[in-house]
């Protein structure tokens, strides 16, 4: 199959064709589980001449699995090309680190996944980058936030862990409007629900640990944009700050995405059932998930997405009731981490969000008592059995 006839398929059949290895006709992609490149002259001649996308020297650098891989992300992202990396976190930091320089300032969402907003509010300062935190919600407070050196605005698509819709488009207009560079992490809705370049997203960020990976058996990070720049990041920053992703796990990832899309449809078919049952409990406060009315940006995910996602939070008496019903679970996982085929749960303000002072994370909107949960693959009538029978513990 061509390239241009690749494109033109719907995302389920991009995300499981496979040309064969030329050399075996193997059905599924090979591992390239080395290290290094045995070179001979000519391939030596190539190195010297700077000639760096011919040839392989050394993993750190580039791998034909992690190329593979890469390739993959972008179509299925629709952007020119991608860059994995050995986590979410390193693609973040390795991204940032690329855009910004001493003296310069961000504007991100006040509400970020915990181990982001650390490093916009701990690490980026000691190299004289400013943090301004906002709602991106709120058009004019971030317009209000931008000055001459600002250079990147900063969203999550669905905010980690309040489950706060980001207005992708609008932002990015506004972006665009002062030449600023827009970075949209889509960790919570995965390419299968939301294609943020496609909304006008100059970078997206992803931690591939979570829907793309799938099984809980994997890290991984993904940039995806424009092919220039992520040729100029993967040589002056990701190899030299090292996040390269080991051959073995970006397989790993390569064979999950092919059935992200159906793991997280089911997902959330099943998000949308056990946040109805949710709300309809005596023993929860409240439950945020978009596909329900009372959301308050039920309407624009109605715009963005084609399903609301498998991220639910809801609010128990308080944290110690949460964590017996978390504890009381048989069937469901109290753990960290999302996007697996296992349901997973756990209490945001004393697990992730631990390290962030009570004051700010009330800001953010996470509180004592709040329950995250991610719905995986399971029957749901298992999952809300389960649930029912945790909740007469507390
Ligand atoms: C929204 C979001 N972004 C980034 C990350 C970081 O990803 P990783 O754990 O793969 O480094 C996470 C991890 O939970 C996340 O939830």
């Amino acid at each position: 199959m061509t390239n241009e006839e690749l494109k033109k398929l719907k995302f389920q059949s991009k995300a499981v064709y496979y040309s064969p290895d030329p050399e075996t006709k193997s059905v599924s992609e090979p591992i390239y589980m080395t290290s290094n490149f045995q070179y001979n002259k000519e391939h030596y001649q190539k190195i010297i001449d700077g000639d760096r996308e011919s040839v392989y020297i050394y993993t750190r650098c580039g791998n034909p699995t992690e190329r593979k891989l890469e390739k993959q992300i972008a179509l299925l992202e629709g952007s020119e090309d991608a860059l994995v990396t050995s986590s979410g976190m390193a693609a973040i930091s390795t991204l940032i680190m690329g855009i910004v320089e001493h003296g310069d300032n961000i504007i991100a969402d006040r509400t970020t996944y915990s181990t982001s907003h650390e490093f916009f509010e701990e690490v980026l300062p000691k190299f004289g980058v400013e943090t301004k935190f906002v709602n991106t919600l709120d058009l004019k407070e971030v317009e209000n936030a931008i000055d001459e050196k600002t250079k990147i605005i900063y969203a999550e698509t669905i905010a980690n862990p309040i489950i706060k819709l980001t207005p992708i488009k609008e932002l990015g207009e506004l972006a665009h409007k002062h030449g600023l560079t827009y970075i949209v992490d889509n960790t919570f809705a995965s390419p299968r629900l939301l294609r943020p370049i496609e909304l006008g997203a100059d970078f997206v960020v992803e931690s591939a640990t979570k829907f793309i990976g799938g099984h809980n058996d994997v890290l991984g990070g993904i940039i995806a944009g424009n092919s220039e720049f992520l040729y100029e990041l993967r040589w002056e920053r990701l190899t030299k700050f090292g996040g390269t992703i080991s051959p073995f796990n970006a397989w790993l990832l390569l064979r999950g995405l092919q059935t992200m899309s159906l793991r997280v449809d089911k997902a959330c078919e099943n998000a949308l059932k056990l946040a109805k049952y949710l709300e309809n409990h005596p023993k929860v406060e409240k439950v945020s998930y978009p596909g329900l009315e009372s959301h308050p940006n039920h309407e624009l995910a109605k715009e963005i997405l084609p399903k609301f996602g498998s991220m639910i939070n809801f609010k128990v008496k308080d944290e110690e009731s949460g964590v017996e019903f978390l504890n009381a679970l048989k069937l469901c996982c109290f753990a960290g981490s999302l996007g697996g085929v296992r349901t997973t749960l756990q209490p945001p303000a004393t697990c992730a969000f631990l390290d962030i002072p009570e004051k700010e994370r009330n800001e953010m909107g996470i509180y004592l008592g709040m329950i995250r949960v991610s719905t995986g693959i399971e029957d749901i009538e298992d999952i809300i059995c389960d649930f029912e029978q945790a909740f007469d513990k507390i």
